[in-house]
């Protein structure tokens, strides 16, 4: 695909991964992804911002190539699938001087050896560049995926450059997002997989960037928003709204006891209006789980003892919501085991991070009776005083 005008003196180039179904070998990504670059021509000055997976390194030189050379290349982020093509690039415009945080330049040194570190200048929080009636202001916004990471606010057009944050997987001809309903699912995967882990800065982050009031957000995946109020207001309440009554379930049974404790839970859970949403965790579809899990108020993992631990399938899920770090403000475990409970009873310690309160977990030797019964219909009232709005 050639380079596509963004608006007169401002092009899209990058590549659209119409083929990629996984993310950082982990994430499903059913419908695709882009890299998104982009190329700012000034009255004086190019810029190009970012580049784009290696794997389109022979496609990506030959869109910069079919543009005015750039004077300023600037990394937004040091991640390679956006600044992969950086060293082929610089060698291919012998005068762009790299522009980036001063956290990203040894960043960007250690994933890219052959990238000339003489010819790159850390940039400062707020400073400027004019590249002739086009003005590039940098605002450092860390943790929108990495610590190093920057947006730049084009002031003149009030576009926003944002490279992760914003973005969506969505491999699309479309350059601008005209449809929420298919974008913003897209953009709340993302959110789950890259920035809620990060929430606290990344709220932050996103206070700075509404400040610059917007008419434009050019993401590094997905299409452009054409109108921001949408993703702005989603991050919104992604990063504040309080969870709703959801219980996210996650669940493997090898021989049914488990399974009856789980579904005595959900009868309980569901009988108090609270809506149960659930993963098998032999087959978790990461992405639904990470979704899932952005308002959420309660974790339950439903799983019996297998050696010294959970059944590996729901350690697996256990691990994935302690690093996304999910608003769930309760975690509740339960299972049954065949000689000793110990492998079930410790679950805070396989997901330290997580600042929910952690009920006792509820065991059976064995099949569950009523004992184990009683306990999973107590835990079901628990979970429901745990996720209970606090009196004003
Ligand atoms: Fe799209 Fe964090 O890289």
């Amino acid at each position: 695909m050639n380079p596509r005008t963004l608006r007169p003196g401002i092009h899209w180039l990058g590549a659209i991964d119409w083929d990629r179904r996984l993310f950082d070998a982990l994430i499903p990504i059913p419908e695709g992804t882009s890299y998104n670059a982009y190329h700012v021509q000034g009255a004086a000055k190019a810029a190009l911002f970012d580049s784009a997976d290696p794997a389109f390194l022979e496609l990506f030189l030959r869109q910069v190539a079919s543009l005015p050379a750039p004077d300023y290349v600037v990394a937004h982020h040091a991640e390679p699938d956006h600044s992969g093509c950086l060293p082929d690039v610089m060698r291919a415009c012998p005068s762009a001087v790299l522009l980036c945080t001063p956290k990203a330049q040894g960043m960007l040194c250690d994933l890219l050896p052959d990238l000339p570190a003489d010819r790159i200048r850390p940039v400062a929080d707020g400073e400027r560049i004019d590249l002739g009636g086009r003005t590039l202001r940098f605002v450092h916004t860390p943790w929108v995926h990495w610590p190093e990471t920057m947006v730049t606010f084009l002031e003149e057009d009030r576009g926003l450059f944002s490279c992760d944050l914003f973005g969506s997987h969505l491999a699309t001809s479309k350059l601008w997002a005209e449809d929420d309903a298919r974008t913003l699912p897209g953009a709340r995967l993302y959110y789950a997989q890259i920035m809620m882990a990060y929430a606290t800065v990344v709220r932050k982050n996103l206070e700075k960037v509404r400040a610059l009031d917007p008419a434009w957000i050019a993401p590094s995946h997905g299409p452009v928003h054409a109108q921001p109020a949408a993703i702005l207001g989603a991050y919104g309440s992604w990063l504040n709204d309080p969870p709703l009554r959801k219980a996210v379930m996650v669940r493997v049974s090898t021989h049914g006891s488990t399974a009856a404790m789980a579904d005595r839970l959900v009868a309980g859970l569901v009988a108090r209006g609270i809506d149960v949403e659930p993963f098998d965790a032999c087959s978790l579809q990461v992405d639904r789980y990470a979704s899932a899990l952005v308002d959420a108020s309660a974790l339950v993992i439903a799983a019996p003892a297998i050696w010294d631990g959970p059944h590996p399938a729901a350690l697996l899920a256990m691990t994935i919501a302690a690093g996304l770090k999910p608003k769930a403000r309760v975690v509740a475990t339960l299972g049954s085991y065949g000689w000793s409970p110990k492998a079930l009873l410790d679950p805070a310690a396989r997901m330290p991070g997580l600042k929910a309160q952690f009920l006792p977990p509820v065991t059976a030797k064995g099949a569950p009776r009523a004992e184990a019964f009683a306990a999973v219909d107590a835990m079901a009232a628990s979970i429901d005083d745990a996720i209970r709005p606090s009196a004003p």
